[in-house]
This record gives structure tokens, C-alpha cells and sequence, in this order.
């Protein structure tokens, strides 16, 4: 097994996460299904000079390989010596995460927010302790609220309800009683791109953050789509880790096609890929700039 190595002089993830928290600003999570997207991701961040976080959810992770994203991500690590942090994202099950950490993977992500409270937080301390028993210094994050839509455009109105928030409370008592590091709640965010503007509950952010202990980050999922300055005001409130997919989904997808349709008869794929590529470095770019994340190495 290789193992993405932990290097004693680079801040552990938790480090970072509290200086972003501390100054508000964010650490990007994005996530890959291949190469060129990872590459695009980790050129930026070393040219912003930015911490990084790489996700692969469960379907990302089978089509590459949990061998593979770890080769790849450490290789990326040792040439641009980056803080880059590998995420198993919304891993659904105590088992994914768990092999994902046992593959190599430096961050776990255990999504259990569709079980009742008290499995989830079972669920959830389980895989806490198992990580921390190998070693103290991964980061776990775990998830409670109710998160709709999927990384893509959806077609329909994603209609939000108040019980699907998260409760500050709860939110105390999930953190308390797993041990997790990241905290992932909901706040009016949904994955994908809907159709209507989402809205935040910046003031359910901010009593969330005040209902947790400083040493536990607040993660924002389904980053995509969100206005700007909804972005700055949930950085303001609390967050201190954000992902985005869809936004870079989108970005490749559309760079392909439009170059297949402009370049039919090209058969070379890193000339058919290259515009995707760049896509993806500006969309990163753009989105790294908006967390205030660079130059924070
Ligand atoms: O875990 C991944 C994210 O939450 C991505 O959400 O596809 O809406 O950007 P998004
Ligand atoms: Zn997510």
C-alpha cells in the first residue's frame, strides 16, 4: 500500500482548517474523476500557493481506483510539495470509509446523514475511532441534516424544508458524542446546480458555529451554484472548508464537447483534452480566489 506520507513540517489538516477559520477564509475541496482534472486542480493551487483538499466520492473512487487516486494525488504532493489532503467524499458506509483510509486516503468523510441520529452517530464514532486508533493526526469529517440534489444540473426545483436543517444542538451533540473533526451540515445548500438560486441560513451557520467547539471545522457542501456573495457571508459566519464539483463537471464537460464539435476529425487526446483542462484551472482559480485561499501556505 502506498500511503500519502505525512510530512512533520507541513500543517496537519486540522491546522489549516483552524487558521482559515481563525481569519476567515476557506479551504477548497474539489473533486476528480480523472487525471486532467486533478492535474488542472493542483497546477492552480501551487500557482496561487494555496492548501488543497481532493475529493473522490464512492462512483469518482470506483472509476478511478483507490490505489490509483493515491499514486497519482502523492505524486502531485511530492513534485509540487503542497499541502494536499485526499478525501474519500460521502462515503455512505463504516466499510468504504474505512478501506479508503486503509488504502492511502489522508482525510475521511463518513456520510451517514440519511440514518437515524443515533446510527449515525454510532456509525460515525466507529469509523472515528479506527482512523484515530491508526493515526491521531487524519482528519474525519461527519455529516448530519438533510442534503438534496446530486453534482449535476438538476432539471427540477429542489425545494429545501426547514426540518431538513441542521439544529445547533444536534449539531453539538453529533460532534460531541463521534469525536469527528469537520462537521458537515445543512444550511440551505444543495449538491448540484438548481434551478432556483439557492438561499443560505448564514444566522443557522453562525449558531452552529457557535454551538461547536473551536477544534471542529465547518465543512459547506454543494458549493456550486451558490452566489458569491453567499459564499463570503457563510466564510464570515463559519465555514472554513468548501466543495465544489458540478461547477467543474461542467466546466470539462463543455470544453470536450465543444472542442469534439469544432475538431471532429482530432483523435490525439491530450490535444482533445488540453481545453478542458484550462477550463478547469480558471473555474479553480476563480473559486479559490473567492475563499481568500491564496498565498496561505
Ligand atoms: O461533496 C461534494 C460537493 O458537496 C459538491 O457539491 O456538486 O454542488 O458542487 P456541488
Ligand atoms: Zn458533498
Amino acid at each position: 500500500i502506498i500511503r500519502l506520507c505525512y510530512n512533520p513540517n507541513m500543517d496537519s489538516l486540522s491546522e489549516i482548517l483552524l487558521k482559515a477559520q481563525k481569519n476567515n477564509w476557506a479551504v477548497g475541496h474539489f473533486n476528480i474523476s480523472n487525471l486532467e482534472q486533478l492535474r488542472a486542480i493542483m497546477e492552480t493551487a501551487k500557482k496561487i500557493n494555496a492548501p488543497i483538499m481532493i475529493g473522490l466520492s464512492e462512483g469518482e473512487r470506483k472509476f478511478v481506483g483507490l490505489r490509483q487516486a493515491v499514486a497519482l494525488v502523492k505524486a502531485f504532493k511530492e513534485e509540487y510539495g503542497l499541502p494536499v489532503f485526499l478525501n474519500p467524499d460521502h462515503s455512505h458506509s463504516v466499510e468504504s470509509a474505512k478501506e479508503a483510509y486503509d488504502a492511502g486516503f489522508d482525510s475521511v468523510h463518513i456520510d451517514l446523514s440519511k440514518l437515524p441520529f443515533n446510527e449515525n452517530i454510532e456509525g460515525t464514532k466507529e469509523v472515528v475511532d479506527y482512523v484515530k486508533s491508526k493515526n491521531p493526526e487524519i482528519s474525519v469529517e461527519g455529516e448530519l441534516g438533510y442534503l438534496r440534489g446530486e453534482s449535476r444540473i438538476q432539471k427540477e426545483i429542489i425545494k429545501i424544508k426547514p426540518e431538513d436543517l441542521t439544529k445547533p444542538e444536534e449539531a453539538a451533540e453529533f460532534a460531541e458524542k463521534t469525536g469527528v473533526d469537520r462537521f458537515a451540515g445543512a444550511y440551505g445548500n444543495s449538491h448540484g446546480i438548481s434551478v432556483d438560486e439557492p438561499a443560505l441560513d448564514i444566522e443557522r451557520i453562525r449558531s452552529v458555529r457557535k454551538a461547536l467547539t473551536e477544534n471542529v471545522a465547518m465543512v459547506l457542501h454543494g458549493g456550486s451554484g451558490i452566489p458569491d456573495s453567499q459564499i463570503k457571508e457563510a466564510i464570515k459566519a463559519g465555514i472554513s472548508n468548501i466543495h465544489v464539483n458540478t461547477e467543474i463537471r461542467m466546466a470539462y464537460a463543455e470544453a470536450l464537447r465543444n472542442f469534439l464539435a469544432e475538431n471532429p476529425e482530432e483523435t490525439t487526446p491530450y490535444k482533445i483534452l488540453a481545453p478542458a483542462v484550462e477550463t478547469v484551472r480558471i473555474k479553480v482559480e476563480e473559486k479559490l480566489k473567492l475563499f481568500g485561499s491564496v498565498n496561505r501556505i
